[in-house]
């Protein structure tokens, strides 16, 4: 007996960016007060001269609402048109209910679809190239997609090889069906033989009353990053059908300046492409880092509507995850 399949449409897009930085500044001179460093040290090797941090009234379902209330305003939809949302997080405290659905449920949407994915600082483009899959296929109309982080709460701010790195924010994204082309084939994967590079303390250890703090082998990652990952981003381009000299913008991971110096040598970008630093006053926000950034290219008139942009995520699993897309 044939059964009815979902009709499929030919093609997704993003429709709006949101974003929610934590309202707290936090400079190198202040982070030097909790470790031994300097601002110059944290400048020189990773391009930060300030992060932002999650006040005491937020977290990652205040600054996720925020974020998801732009988009969402921004594209024009009602809430009650939102299919499913999608959170991708390392930083929510309880295992379950997801924070999807407690976003979902403070957004005031009536059924959405929703649920939490661990993809690191991929997260957001693993999110995308989720959502992408489902408007296609038919399987939600408008899909809201959240990367959002208050990794400063996992922080060990003694530990010098992490505290100065990490920031707190969020990043919306809607993606519905489109006419054209607007997001290009995902470029995914994971090397699991590295799989405790960066981690997160066992919520079951004693610690004496601390939180599970983030621990990571920063050189390992440098090397994956300034090696593997260029050549992933290559190929997002490359599968999207879009030469160097297409591309308009160029928005990786916020994870260090140096990281992407060495992209932009092996992609061999013209000079002509914008590319994101907005590491420089907000650190690395892991799954919220590609959205902001995004957010802020186009608010401050550096990139616009309707350009070619490259986006691409990689960090703890380890995982990445990339895709050439036109801007919303
Ligand atoms: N201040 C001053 N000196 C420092 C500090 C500090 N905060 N931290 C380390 N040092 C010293 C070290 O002790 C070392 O000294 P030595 O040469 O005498 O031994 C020296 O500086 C160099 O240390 P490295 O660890 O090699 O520093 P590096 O240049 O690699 O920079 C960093 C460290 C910024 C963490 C870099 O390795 C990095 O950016 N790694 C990638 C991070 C990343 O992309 N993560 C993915 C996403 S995270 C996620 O998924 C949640």
């Amino acid at each position: 007996m044939p059964i009815t399949t979902s009709p499929s449409v030919p093609h997704a897009r993003l429709l709006s960016i949101g974003g929610a930085r934590g309202s707290r500044v936090v400079t190198n001179d202040e982070m030097c007060q909790m470790i031994e460093s300097s601002d110059e040290w944290i400048t020189q090797r990773t391009g930060i001269k300030e992060r932002r941090w999650a006040t005491e009234d937020e977290d990652a379902t205040t600054l996720g609402v925020a974020a998801a209330r732009k988009a969402i305003a921004r594209s024009g939809l009602a809430p009650e048109e939102i299919d499913a949302v999608l959170v991708s997080t390392i930083s929510h405290f309880q295992q379950t209910p997801s924070q999807a659905s407690i976003i979902a449920e403070q957004l005031g949407l009536p059924s959405p679809a929703a649920f939490d994915i661990s993809a690191a600082c991929a997260g957001f483009c693993y999110g995308v190239g989720l959502a992408e899959g489902m408007v296609r296929a038919g399987q939600a109309r408008h899909v809201l997609v959240i990367g959002v982080e208050v990794l400063s709460r996992y922080t060990d701010m003694s530990d010098r090889s992490t505290a100065f790195l990490f920031s707190d924010g969020a990043g919306a994204t809607i993606v519905g069906p489109s006419e054209t082309p607007g997001i290009g084939p995902v470029v995914w994967g994971s090397d699991p033989s590295q799989s405790q590079v960066i981690t997160i303390d066992d919520w079951r250890e004693d610690r004496g009353g601390e939180p599970p703090y983030i621990h990571m082998e920063g050189r390992q990652v440098f090397k994956w990053a300034t090696t593997f990952i260029a050549t992933q981003a290559r190929e997002a381009l490359d599968r999207a059908g879009v030469a160097p000299e297409e591309l308009d913008v160029f928005i990786p991971h916020q994870a260090n300046n140096r990281i992407t110096d060495s992209m932009l040598r092996h992609l061999k970008l013209p000079s002509d492409v914008v590319v994101s630093r907005d590491i420089v006053g907000m650190g690395n926000s892991s799954a919220a880092s590609v959205p902001l950034a995004m957010e802020a290219l186009l608010e401050s008139g550096e990139a616009s509507s309707g350009q070619t942009a490259l986006i691409i995520g990689f960090g703890a699993g380890l995982v990445f995850a990339g895709q050439t897309v036109i801007l919303p």
